[in-house]
């Protein structure tokens, strides 16, 4: 056997010559042996060691009351999250990474943002104590705040209107989780929250521009080009088909309207309130959304029979295209009665293939493409069709709105529900 081995070396005779002087240099066998199990011992010994005292440091660690969450302020922070907070520090702790930053609240855990937790006194103290001038708007879920940190971020503050007794500290810091966790470059960044006795505050990033209602609405004066519209437009409509059909969380808005898109400096738009119904019992959220006045934008189904799927937001983004192509509210008592109601005077024009009447006049002096106009027109007129159904979904809408796919089906004639014995839209 020996024989055979050595015979069938794979080494050829040049490799193997150096090996053998190795060999012959090298200590006898004995020694060598031994000085090896010498070795093995202490580099067993060693390790064993290295392992024991990293285990000691990392149960040492987990002992320790975590620092739950980042600080916006740590010292100003110390009191809360120590004091009379401690057992839900538990749950913050699962909920927010243990790193500490000051400064900056951003950074990734995994695929995750984690976000940060703030003082009552921190946030009160950015927005002057929730002074009314720095009031931004108010939604059906409270009012917004604009708020300024200490390090000079400007953020926006939204005071949820909830009480205590309706959701306890743990179940909020849960849906927040659930919030942070949707994702999106359409949808408005959740930079942390707080839970202060019966507050419960949200804190978001602040959009330079506000809202798309100041604009369409007519109060800033400035003017809105058409590929700034469309950049709008295509931006509300992914946003909305990934809170409808991309996230892994199926989210039905509920609100769509012009105030609550918000856009940044350069006008990309960002979808606000999105995941907000969750903080409220089904029947209330209802109700808060009829509070926020928003009916001109409310699909017939949800708004007589409380029926809510995906295709409610659907009538809302159509109408809402209606508004950025006019540049005017859904819903104008001002004006001749059968101009009142957006979607209605709509259809009129479009039936009498007079659509570009309608068009806001600013941006026909600044030039526009009629094609690209009718097909956004078209598109609106598709989703504010009277059964859920016949409503395309928003990928399809993403599609149409890009040229990707014809346009086959003709829009039926939308149901005008009479407005006139509600109080106006934005009262
Ligand atoms: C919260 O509670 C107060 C009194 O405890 C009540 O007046 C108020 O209406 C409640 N708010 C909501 C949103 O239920
Ligand atoms: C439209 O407006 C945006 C910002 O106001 C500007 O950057 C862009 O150049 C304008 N586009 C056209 C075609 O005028
Ligand atoms: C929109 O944002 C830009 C960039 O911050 C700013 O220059 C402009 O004044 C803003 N427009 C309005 C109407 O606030
Ligand atoms: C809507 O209702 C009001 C009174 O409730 C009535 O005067 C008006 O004619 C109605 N409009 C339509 C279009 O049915």
């Amino acid at each position: 056997m020996r024989l055979k081995m050595n015979h069938k070396a794979p080494y050829p005779p040049q490799l193997r010559m150096p090996l053998r002087e190795l060999q012959a240099e090298a200590p006898s066998p004995s020694s060598q042996e031994k000085s090896d199990a010498v070795y093995f011992v202490l580099g067993g010994a060693i390790v064993l060691v290295i392992l024991f005292i990293l285990l000691f440091v990392l149960w040492k660690r987990f002992k320790l009351p975590a620092v739950p969450v980042t600080k916006a302020d740590p010292s100003e922070e110390k009191q809360s999250v120590y004091g009379k907070y401690d057992e839900s520090a538990d749950v913050m702790n699962m909920i927010f990474a243990s790193k500490q930053q000051s400064g900056s609240s951003e950074f990734l855990s995994g695929n995750l943002r984690t976000i940060s937790y703030f003082a009552y006194q921190t946030l009160k103290k950015a927005t002057k104590n929730f002074c009314p001038d720095n009031l931004l708007g108010s939604g059906g879920f409270g009012p917004v705040y604009q708020g300024k940190l200490v390090d000079g971020r400007m953020i926006a503050v939204k005071k949820l209107s909830l009480n205590k007794s309706q959701q306890g500290e743990k179940e909020f810091l849960v849906e927040v989780r659930t919030i942070t966790s949707i994702q999106h470059k359409n949808l408005v960044r959740l930079l942390g929250c707080c839970a202060d006795g019966p507050q419960r505050i949200l804190v978001y990033e602040y959009m330079k521009n506000r809202s798309l209602d100041l604009f369409i609405h007519g109060n800033t004066g400035q003017f809105l080009n058409w590929s700034t519209r469309v950049q709008i437009i295509l931006g509300v409509a992914r946003g909305l088909q990934y809170l409808h059909e991309d996230s892994h969380t199926r989210i039905v808005h509920r609100d769509i309207k012009a105030s609550n898109i918000l856009l940044d400096g350069k006008f990309h738009p960002r979808i606000g309130d999105f995941g907000l119904a969750r903080f409220f019992p089904e029947d209330q959220a209802y109700l808060s959304t009829q509070f926020a006045g928003t009916l001109g934008y409310t699909a017939p189904e949800y708004a007589t029979r409380g029926e809510l799927s995906e295709k409610a937001d659907i009538y809302s983004f159509g109408v809402l295209v209606l508004e950025i192509i006019c540049c005017r509210k859904n819903t104008d008592h001002t004006l001749p009665s059968e101009m009142q109601y957006l979607p209605e005077y709509a259809w009129k024009l479009y039936e009498n293939a007079r659509i570009l009447d309608i068009v806001d006049p600013k941006l026909r002096e600044d030039g526009l493409v009629e094609k690209d106009v009718m097909r956004a027109f078209h598109v609106a007129l598709l989703c504010v069709q009277p059964h859920a159904h016949l409503r395309p979904p928003m990928s399809e809408i993403v599609a149409l709105l890009t040229f990707k796919m014809e346009m086959v089906t003709t829009p039926m004639r939308p149901t005008f529900l009479n407005w006139t014995h509600r109080k106006d839209d934005e009262a």
